[in-house]
């Protein structure tokens, strides 16, 4: 019997590459375009993951396709401490006018979100003084030491694999579907928020916390979406105690959410924002942006990296970024947003299967439970419902502490077909799973 040339890379995977880099689904993709994956053997998938999060302007973009070759031709490469250019700096002026806040800014460039987590907790220490980084339940930063003793989740992200950094406290995330303090929004008045002033007590000095880390939007840990108080609030505790606000767009950013940023839906200004996935359309890069007198703190030498802001990957973000606001793709994120609430809430009244519908713009999540009033996981069923869509050409992504949510990170290019069709594929492999 001759095997799918997927089967045979399939084989030559299992044989040669290590496990720990694990495979969410088997395919082989030779070609994609959009929010179209073709595989080797030529089988297509709507993708409603986007790399994770990272192709919100779409596979392939042709001008970002255009801004990379046209950047390879002139030079690939001469480290930005070595020989700067153009793109590097103008991204920093783009990022610094972009980013909520009307002061001084300083942006600078790093590879993979990991990398501005790390760099943007290295300022602040540096800057306060302070050796305390407060995280979050739930919250994902990366996979490196330090971003990884960020992150909650222990398997399979941390197993195994410590000791861990010190000095980093972990607080409940206005998680209000199951929340952790057991209250009732509206009615717990932001308790989570005023839980920090006991926490201070019990746990950490607030003099000795250089920073709170939090995701505007929790992405690899449930789409979990705080209330309109929350950050403002969580701001306000912040400037109490001279502890800076740093937040993690790294999923959520690039206009995921129907804005660039994911925190412009609360109106607060952040000290330091992190930023990679989609801002160089598919080039490793990831950017930090924040107050000028923070970001330059540190003494020259003591940020930076061989290949941090590479040209290629910053000509890509250039291009990106006139992708998002010239060619009106935030617009058309904004839409998408609005067609698919109104898809998931309609599905959420008939399947009893969905227990919540939470996010915002297309950055949207169904979070599955065996049982409406329990709310028990239903993490087999999303792990069925993965592969249901799979098999029938859609790729999309589970998520949470108990991979119970599923979550959309479609290309906002996806046409009005190809998200229908996605969607009824949702839809009907839902019944299956349901049944
Ligand atoms: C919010 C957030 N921060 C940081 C990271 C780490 O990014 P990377 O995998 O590029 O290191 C991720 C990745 O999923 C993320 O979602």
């Amino acid at each position: 019997m001759t095997s799918t040339q997927s089967e045979y890379f399939q084989k030559l995977r299992q044989e040669h590459v290590a496990q720990g880099p694990a495979n969410i689904t088997q395919a082989i993709i030779k070609k994609a375009s959009g929010a179209i994956m073709t595989d080797v053997d030529g089988k297509e998938f709507i993708d409603f993951a986007g790399g994770i999060g990272v192709n919100n302007v779409g596979h392939s973009h042709p001008k970002v396709v255009k801004a990379i070759k046209d950047q390879a031709d002139q030079f690939i490469h001469t480290c930005f401490h070595v020989g700067m250019y153009d793109s590097y700096i103008e991204l920093a002026a783009r990022l610094n006018e972009l980013t909520p806040g009307n002061f001084a800014k300083r942006s600078m460039f790093a590879n993979s979100g990991a990398e501005a987590v790390e760099n943007a907790i290295k300022i602040a220490k540096y800057a306060t003084k302070r050796p305390a980084v407060i995280a979050f339940e739930n919250g994902f930063h990366g996979r490196t030491l330090l971003t990884m003793s960020l992150t909650s989740k222990i398997k399979p992200y941390k197993y195994g694999f410590g000791p861990f950094v010190p000095e980093v406290y972990r607080i409940p995330y206005p998680y209000c579907y199951r929340c952790p303090l057991g209250c009732k929004y509206p009615d717990c008045n932001m308790a989570c928020v005023d839980y920090l002033e006991s926490y201070f007590i019990t746990h950490v000095d607030p003099e000795t916390v250089a920073a709170i880390i939090a995701e505007p939007i929790q992405g690899e840990g449930g789409f979990v979406t705080p209330p309109p108080e929350y950050f403002p609030r969580l701001a306000d505790i912040c400037k109490k105690y001279g502890i800076l606000l740093i937040l993690d767009e790294v999923q959520s950013g690039a206009g995921r959410t129907g804005k660039f940023l994911a925190i412009e839906h609360w109106g607060i200004e952040p000290d330091i924002i992190t930023m990679a996935k989609s801002l160089a359309g598919g080039m490793p890069l990831s950017a930090i942006t924040g107050r000028q007198e923070l970001m330059d703190a540190p003494h020259p030498g003591g940020l930076g990296g061989t290949y941090s802001g590479n040209p290629i990957s910053c000509k890509a973000a250039l291009a990106v970024l006139e992708i998002l606001f010239e060619d009106k793709l935030l617009e058309r994120s904004k839409e998408l947003g609005d067609t698919l609430i109104e898809r998931f809430t309609d599905l959420q009244k008939s399947h009893e299967i969905i227990g919540d519908v939470r996010g915002k713009g297309p950055m949207l999540a169904l979070e599955l439970v065996k049982d409406r009033h329990t709310k028990e996981p239903a993490t087999e069923e999303a792990k069925r419902l993965t592969q249901i869509c799979y098999d029938k050409g859609l790729v999309l992504l589970s998520c949470g502490n108990f991979g119970n949510v599923m979550r959309t990170l479609m290309p906002f290019v996806i046409t009005d077909e190809q998200l229908d069709k996605g969607l009824s594929i949702l839809e009907e492999s839902l019944e299956e799973v349901a049944r």
